[in-house]
């Protein structure tokens, strides 16, 4: 049987890269050996219950709680009894702002969010509709940030929480908190940010910024699945949404997961550390595969902010071929593309179309995440992969 390989085929077998290539890290991330290496010793022999007041085995458990709460607050400029622990964003979401709505139902019954947020936000949102709050969805610009002027107009007096995500998880947009956080602070509204895809990408401060409650996840930074946190300003009141224990300040019962924890503290400390150094090399692996398909392609845009965009982040519309058949011939390769299956059929990306990108080019989108362990040959690989099958496809089609 004879094989004949494609020239990024070929370059794969000359520079022996492992396919398929792993770009898809928005959707998660491998855990980093350093990480592994601290949480390893907490199954085993560090396996006591951090609550466990009575001996040395909880002891050792809440010492490394401890020491994990203050490398996560350091890193976001938060004091560490600011840090309640989670299982992840989409908890730390439901936790703010149910927790909100709950605590200050007396003082107003109004929500402001972007029609852009994830899932865990919107559909949080929607719960609370049905309770009888009110919720904005603000509309964006085509470049995904959400309008000030919009913003301003949908505050009124019952407005008490306004949730806005630091950086989109499709198209690595990322806004402009701060400002809107201070719009918010002036007239005594909680802000809330999801910042499950910012957190050790991008820089945040808490204090300078303004934040009052911060959604944190493990999975997007080189920490286990599994477990997040939500940072709760000192004098916010949080209604808990999980009742026992009365563990975490009492705003979230149940058990800690002590190595998730450690794994999650351990990896903000390595963000922290190496983040001007990996975003500045990040961002050039973007550029370059950005670079590499629009030199060789038509018909190709961006979607998303240029200016405003997280390091790893690269969203590409291809007019011409059907994004199924693009994600099909590109199998190995592992990316998102701009639609998403539910039971019945597939749909364009909401985000995508809230940008005004019609169905057909949502459908025909990639979204490419680029994280700590990509390399430059496998960026070229990709790109090589992704502009022989684009002409393909278009020749075909
Ligand atoms: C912006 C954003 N928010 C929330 C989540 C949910 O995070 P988790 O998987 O930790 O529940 C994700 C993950 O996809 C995300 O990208």
């Amino acid at each position: 049987m004879s094989t004949t390989f494609s020239p990024a085929e070929r370059q794969a077998s000359n520079t022996n890269l492992a396919l398929p290539i792993y770009l898809d890290n928005h959707a998660t991330t491998a855990v980093d050996p350093r990480v592994l290496d601290e949480m390893l010793p907490y199954f085993s022999e560090h396996f006591g219950n951090a609550a466990s007041r009575n001996h040395s085995f909880g002891w050792a458990a809440d010492e490394a709680v401890t020491r994990a709460r203050s490398r996560i607050a350091t890193l976001i400029g938060a004091s560490p009894q600011e840090i309640v622990f989670t299982s992840g964003a989409t908890e730390s979401d439901n936790l703010a702002i149910k927790g909100v709505a709950e605590s200050y139902r007396s003082k107003g019954n109004h929500i402001i969010t972007a029609v852009t947020e994830h899932k865990a936000v919107l559909d949080s949102c929607h719960r609370l509709e049905q309770y009888g709050f009110r919720v904005s969805y603000l509309s964006v610009r085509q470049d995904g940030l959400v309008d000030l002027e919009a913003f301003e107009r949908a505050l009124d007096e019952k407005t008490i929480l306004v949730t806005i995500m630091a950086a989109n998880n499709e198209t690595g947009t990322v806004q402009a908190i701060a400002d809107i956080a201070r719009r918010c602070r002036e007239r005594g509204i909680i802000f809330h940010t999801d910042a499950a895809q910012a957190v050790g990408k991008i820089p945040l401060s808490v204090q300078e910024q303004n934040i009052d409650l911060l959604s944190i996840c493990g999975h997007k930074l080189y920490a286990p699945k599994g477990v997040g946190a939500l940072y709760v300003r000192s004098g916010i009141n949080l209604a808990a949404q999980i009742d026992g224990g009365g563990h975490e300040h009492g705003m979230r019962s149940g058990t800690l997961n002590v190595p998730g924890i450690v794994g999650l503290g351990k990896a903000c400390d390595i963000c922290r550390e190496g983040m001007p150094q990996e975003s500045a090399r990040i961002s050039a692996l973007r550029n370059r595969l950005r670079d590499k398909i629009l030199d060789s392609l038509d018909g190709v845009s961006l979607n998303g902010s240029t200016d405003h965009r997280l390091p790893g982040n690269l969203n590409m519309s291809f007019a011409g071929v059907q994004g199924e058949e693009l994600l099909t011939a590109l199998d190995d390769i592992a990316v998102s593309s701009g639609a998403a299956c539910t039971s019945a059929h597939i749909e364009p990306s909401y985000v995508l179309k809230a940008l005004g990108i019609s169905d057909e080019l949502a459908q025909a989108s990639l979204r490419f995440g680029i994280g700590r362990f990509n390399t430059e040959a496998e960026v070229d690989y990709v790109a090589g992969r992704v502009i022989e099958t684009l002409k393909q496809l278009r020749e075909l089609g």
